[in-house]
């Protein structure tokens, strides 16, 4: 989809993101972040259209949701945890300017304040759309990408046997609790329930995988 807003929201992220000194120090977590926008954009816009919301807005949304990671969070007080607060208050100005009006724009910022610990400093309505920005956070937050992110982070290959066995059931149990964790669609529930399966899947077989990597559980069997 291809339109005046979503190209200047684009333009907006890019020149932030590329004039901060904060991500001058950092290029590839700019570019993770950038890809990450880009990806959540993709999976608001599916749920927007399966879910008779304004697919636009909500691209817009998706990609302003992460826009105050150009900030040094290390100087912020309540560091990360601010990043969609902040957000909001950046993207505001920016929606007026688009031409949204009142309502709209108050959708999209509480959306962006509350995705990250669910709470914002300004009053809002918790409308299946504002929910939709953090759904398509975390749909794409626990695609495959992160299966590869969360080995190569805690360098797997290095571990123990062991080591190898507590880091999987962690990362198992971990996936059960999430799954009881509701969206605000049918739509999104059905993708987040599915990347979720997906991670299941792979750190089972994983944990069976590692439990045969030795002599003795060959010689046991
Ligand atoms: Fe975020
Ligand atoms: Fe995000």
């Amino acid at each position: 989809m291809r339109n005046e807003r979503i190209e200047k929201t684009e333009q907006f992220l890019k020149g932030l993101f590329n004039d901060s000194e904060y991500f001058k120090k950092d290029p590839y977590a700019m570019n993770y972040r950038l890809e990450h926008s880009y990806r959540v954009a993709h999976i608001g816009k599916e749920i927007a259209e399966a879910e008779g919301m304004d697919a636009e807005r909500m691209i817009v949304a998706s990609l302003l949701h992460d826009v105050a990671y150009y900030l040094d969070f290390s100087k912020i007080e309540g560091g990360y945890r601010e990043h969609g607060r902040k957000g909001a208050a950046i993207a505001r100005p920016f929606l007026y300017e688009l031409g949204y009006s009142e309502k709209e724009v108050e959708e999209v910022c509480y959306g962006i304040a509350i995705h990250v610990d669910d709470e914002s400093d300004f009053e809002g309505d918790r409308t299946a759309f504002a929910l939709t920005v953090g759904d398509a956070d975390n749909i794409d937050r626990f695609d495959v990408f992160r299966i590869y992110e969360a080995l190569e982070n805690e360098h797997y290959w290095k571990m123990s046997i062991d080591e190898r066995n507590d880091f999987l059931n962690r990362k198992l149990e971990n996936l059960e609790r999430y799954k009881k964790m509701n969206c605000a669609t049918k739509t999104a529930e059905r993708m987040w329930q599915e990347k979720l399966d997906f991670q299941t899947e792979f750190f089972t077989r994983l944990k069976h995988q590692n439990a045969n990597s030795t002599w003795w559980s060959v010689h046991d069997k």
